[in-house]
């Protein structure tokens, strides 16, 4: 395996409160071990949750934080110990997960944690230690609660076993809405029920599908739940200027899947339709790691593209204040 054990400097767009602009400067990455990958960041798409956890909209954020989890990169430097086909020079991406307990036990971790079911389950996601891209911490004892960073940055260092290597059809600016956006809608929809016989094409068949808001996820997930069969997909916006852009994307303007994150959000139902109509409300996060891999072959193999609009990774803050007025054309990436 060839590795690069070249000095990078970890530098990036620092949020330091939840009032002010990100300001560029250094920061500190993990520790280094050799279960991790390091990429140098070519690409970065810009989430609504980077703008929440800026703006503390989840909770108290701990600063400073660097965001950004749908990082596209070239991998710089692989780890003697990374679980991967990863090479130097490979092109690579990193989503909202940085780590899970990964059913590690001592002396690899302080806890034991051998018996955790979601990570048996390849359900990482789902893991009780799921730990976020950025405002969030690795467990190794090695890394010793080092926080997260994101991908408003130079450089990204990373557990392997959260990198993923990005199919060569796939251009970077594509590739890295899918990281997050992608990989959410395509969990959330592959989450809904099916016999499953004819595989992930016909997974919706007989299902007729509702996007509620077209940004950068419901866009996405219109096109993906008409890849995966679905008999009809409506996409439910509040105006009238994407009725157009709902016709391209082959959505037309049962159950209720939601990923949506608004700041301190919450969900209002009658809750005799629930009764009377036999519906079922469920909340998806991200992915495993297995469906990101999947969705990522769905797309190559579709031709799914997100509709991006380019910004340099300098004008990361009017792009952030470009988002928050709406004016993001599905999505936002950051080009360094
Ligand atoms: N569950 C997860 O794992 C996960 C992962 C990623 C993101 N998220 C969350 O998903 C949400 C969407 O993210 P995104 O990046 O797709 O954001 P986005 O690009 O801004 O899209 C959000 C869309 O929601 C609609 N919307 C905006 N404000 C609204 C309001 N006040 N009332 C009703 N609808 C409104 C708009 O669609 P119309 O203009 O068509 O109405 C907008 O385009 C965020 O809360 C984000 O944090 C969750
Ligand atoms: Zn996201
Ligand atoms: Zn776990």
């Amino acid at each position: 395996m060839s590795r690069s054990q070249e000095h990078h400097k970890f530098e990036g767009w620092i949020g330091h409160d939840n009032t002010r602009h990100m300001v560029w400067g250094s920061f500190e990455p993990k520790p280094w071990e050799e279960t991790d990958i390091e990429i140098e960041v070519t690409h970065c798409g810009i989430c609504s949750s980077d703008i929440h956890v800026l703006r503390s909209g989840w909770g108290p954020t701990t600063y400073p934080v660097v965001v950004g989890h749908e990082i596209i990169g070239i991998a710089v430097r692989v780890g003697e110990d990374a679980k991967t086909d990863i090479r130097v020079g490979d092109r690579v991406g990193v989503g909202a997960q940085s780590d899970a307990c990964l059913r590690r036990k001592p002396p690899a971790t302080a806890l034991d944690w051998s018996d955790c079911k979601e990570c048996a389950k390849g359900k990482e996601n789902r893991c009780a230690h799921a730990s976020t891209t950025y405002n969030g911490c690795f467990y190794s004892a090695a890394a010793n609660g080092a926080k997260t960073m994101g991908g408003y940055a130079r450089y990204n260092r990373c557990p392997s076993h959260f990198v993923f290597k990005i199919p060569d059809a796939l251009r970077s600016e594509h590739a890295a809405p899918m990281m997050c956006a992608g990989l959410t809608v395509y969990s959330a929809l592959a989450s809904v029920p099916s016999s499953d016989i004819g595989g992930l094409e016909q997974h919706l068949e007989g299902r007729k599908i509702g996007v509620v808001g077209i940004g950068g996820l419901g866009h996405l997930a219109i096109q993906l739940a008409r890849a995966m069969g679905a008999d009809y997909v409506v996409g439910i916006s509040r105006g009238e200027t994407k009725r157009d852009d709902a016709g391209k994307l082959e959505g037309l303007v049962g159950s209720t899947l939601s990923w949506a994150l608004p700041d301190y959000g919450k969900l209002e139902v009658a809750v005799n339709e629930l009764v009377v109509n036999g519906l079922t409300i469920s909340g998806s996060l991200i992915g495993s790691t297995a469906e990101m891999r999947e969705m990522l072959r769905l797309v190559t193999e579709k031709g799914i593209r997100p509709w991006v609009e380019l910004r340099n990774m300098k004008d990361a803050n009017q792009a952030i204040m470009d988002m928050e007025a709406g004016k993001a054309w599905y999505r936002l990436v950051l080009e360094a």
